[in-house]
Parts: C-alpha cells; sequence; structure tokens
C-alpha cells in the first residue's frame, strides 16, 4: 500500500459505482456518506460513537473554524484530527459557499470576499490562497477549492458570471494548493440547472486537474426533480477515475438517486440536525417522535434497526425524552439517524458490487410505500 491518495473503482452497475478512496488516515468506501463534524464536533455524537455507524470520513467547515478557535490556534493544537479526537480522514469545506448563507456585510470581488463574523460580528477575509492555507492549517485531507455558489432560482447571466469567478479561484486555488503528498484537492463544479454551463465548468476544472471533483450548486432550492435532472448528465461529465462528490445532499431517496447517477461521496446535516428536533428516518420513512401517538407505544422506533436506540429504548421513551427537551434525546435519534444513513450507504456498496442495485433501489422504494411509519 502506498502512502499516497488514490481512488479505485471496483464495481459499476448501470451508472453507480463502488470502489475505495485510500489515504494515509485510512480507507474511505464509496459510495460514502459524510456527517457533518461542522465546529470540531459530529453535534451530539462522541468521534468513536460516529465510528461505529459506520463512517469511514467526516467533513468539517472551514468557515466556522476559521472563526472559533482559529486556523492558527488549531494548528498550534495539533491540528482538526487530534483536537476533535477523530484520526480517520477528513474533507473541509472552503469557506465561500457558508460565507454567503451564515455571515453578513459580506463584499464579494475577483480577490474574494469580505464578511461580518455570524458569531461576534469581526470582520474576515477569505481568498482562495487564504483557504488554502486554513485547510491546511487544520490538516484537513480532502480540501475543497474555494468557490461561490447562487441561490437557485438565479437569472442564467447571474450563474454563469458566478460559475466563472468560481473557475478562476478554482486555477487560484490549485497554485496555492501546492504540492502536499497524501492530500488531495477537490474541484468544484458550478453551473446551476444549466447544462452548456455545467459542461464548461467541467472543462474548466479538467484543464485545471483535481484528484476529486464535486458538483457543487445543487439543493439549493432547486428541487428533486430539477437536481435528477443536472445528475442524469453531470456526473459523467467528470473524469471516470476520480471521486465525485455531491455537496450537500441530501434525504435519504436524495441519496439513492444520486448514486444511481454516478455521486461517489455526499455530505448532509439531515441526519444531525432532524436527530436534534425529535426527527427520525427509517426504512419506511420518516417518524416525528414528538407526535402524541408515540406516547405509549413500547415498540422499538424501528425494530430492524440494532443502533442503541431502537434496541434498548421505546417509542414512548423517545417521544417523553424529545417532549422534555433532554439531552439523550438528540444523541439517541442522531445515533439512529447516523446508523441509518451508514446502512443504506452499505447496502448500496454491496449492491452495487453484486450487480444488484436496480433490485435494490426497488426494495428501498418499496419499504417506505408500505406506510404505518
Ligand atoms: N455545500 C453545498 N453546496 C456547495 C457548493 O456549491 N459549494 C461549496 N463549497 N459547498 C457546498
Ligand atoms: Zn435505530
Amino acid at each position: 500500500m502506498g502512502s499516497g491518495f488514490s481512488f479505485t473503482l471496483n464495481a459499476t452497475d448501470g451508472r453507480a459505482r463502488t470502489g475505495v478512496i485510500s489515504t494515509p488516515r485510512g480507507e474511505i468506501r464509496t459510495p460514502a456518506f459524510m456527517p457533518v463534524g461542522t465546529a470540531g464536533t459530529v453535534k451530539a455524537m462522541l468521534p468513536e460513537s460516529v465510528r461505529a455507524t459506520g463512517a469511514d470520513i467526516l467533513l468539517g467547515n472551514t468557515y466556522h473554524l476559521m472563526l472559533r478557535p482559529g486556523a492558527e490556534r488549531l494548528a498550534r493544537l495539533g491540528g482538526l484530527h487530534r483536537f476533535m479526537n477523530w484520526e480517520r480522514p477528513i474533507l473541509t469545506d472552503s469557506g465561500g459557499f457558508q460565507v454567503m448563507s451564515l455571515s453578513t456585510l459580506r463584499k464579494l470581488t475577483e480577490e474574494g470576499v469580505t464578511f461580518s463574523s455570524h458569531v461576534d460580528g469581526s470582520k474576515h477575509h477569505l481568498t482562495p490562497e487564504r483557504s488554502m492555507e486554513i485547510q491546511r492549517l487544520l490538516g484537513s485531507d480532502i480540501v475543497m477549492a474555494f468557490d461561490e455558489c447562487p441561490a437557485l432560482p438565479a437569472a442564467e447571466d447571474t450563474v454563469a458570471k458566478s460559475m466563472r469567478l468560481s473557475m478562476r479561484w478554482a486555477a487560484r486555488s490549485r497554485e496555492a494548493f501546492g504540492d502536499r503528498p497524501g492530500h488531495a484537492l477537490f474541484g468544484i463544479m458550478q453551473g446551476g440547472v444549466t447544462r452548456e454551463l455545467r459542461e464548461e465548468s467541467a472543462e474548466a476544472l479538467k484543464g485545471i486537474g483535481f484528484e476529486g471533483y464535486a458538483v457543487g450548486g445543487l439543493a439549493v432550492g432547486e428541487g428533486q426533480e430539477a437536481m435528477f435532472g443536472v445528475l442524469d448528465y453531470a456526473p459523467g461529465l467528470l473524469p471516470e477515475d476520480k471521486p465525485r462528490y455531491l455537496m450537500g445532499v441530501g434525504k435519504p431517496d436524495d441519496i439513492v438517486g444520486a448514486v444511481k447517477r454516478g455521486i461517489d461521496m455526499m455530505d448532509c446535516v439531515l441526519p444531525t440536525r432532524s436527530g436534534r428536533t425529535g426527527q427520525a428516518w427509517t426504512r419506511r420513512g420518516q417518524v416525528n417522535l414528538r407526535n402524541a401517538r408515540h406516547a405509549e407505544d413500547p415498540r422499538p422506533l424501528d425494530e430492524a434497526c440494532t443502533c442503541p436506540a431502537c434496541r434498548s429504548y421505546s417509542r414512548a421513551y423517545l417521544h417523553h425524552v424529545v417532549r422534555a427537551g433532554e439531552m439523550i434525546a438528540g444523541m439517541l435519534l442522531t445515533w439512529h439517524n447516523l446508523h441509518y444513513f451508514q446502512e443504506i450507504m452499505a447496502g448500496m456498496r454491496e449492491a452495487i458490487a453484486g450487480g444488484r442495485f436496480e433490485a435494490w433501489e426497488s426494495g428501498f422504494h418499496a419499504s417506505r410505500a408500505e406506510g404505518d411509519v
């Protein structure tokens, strides 16, 4: 085994793919779901518990960590892995997307973006060069290029201008990243829902050359049908021998639809965030544990699930702790949701390897249609 970064495609089934990304910090089985650990923690979970759900890699955020505790401080403390007690791979988003959605008083120029922190109002500047430096200080294994992403719907010339700026930033990101064996830089395709813009973006990224390629600018208000419309062709515009990462997606049926269309990696706050508001995702669909119908239900959330929430607790208990605002509610439901998302990924990997993806997908949709969640 080498000590570098590599991607091995093991099998394909239709357009769905399964393989392994190798890094010095461990292997990432694809298709992979990355739990979101925005601020140095997957909220409500210990790292060993996140690993127990089946996660090979976490996502962290440049934007949050640069504001608090700060990139230079994190570097002095030995980097993000040691700081948060997760020694396996970490992918970090580059910050531009979060600046646009979370900060105030933003000012975008060719150089980069100036903004006020959502934490304390302090003023900050992010450029492709500074984003690469921060992600290096964090010790990120997979670094994302610095990009910009308009919310949809947006006028086509707005999307085009933004995409072209992101492509110039992608070239500057590549240049600033330099040569870092064992670490990877991923480019991010933009272009909204316009095929010509997606093609132009893919050509620009391939011309620069990256270790992996993300499809960005989706799940930003366009709806599943429009997103699948783009995913029907976008992965095919990217190199076959490199990982393809769909950013910020999604619900279980979005994830399955994305893998079916050739996506290898995904991340989303959904399992963790909804776990903290009493929402569970199961084989049979979504369950709101706040609902009074669970108040005296002695059954587990999902009798087929082997997670701690389902093995040791009743729906009545989960309902009680959700209603009472107890911390264990968020802990148990986050664990269950992450376990379920990882089970979907494992199921798809196995099905693709066995040439049974279509049958697996039919089973996935059928169990959700049965009702009586
Ligand atoms: N997260 C979800 N979508 C995006 C995107 O388009 N760019 C970046 N950097 N992060 C994202
Ligand atoms: Zn469970």
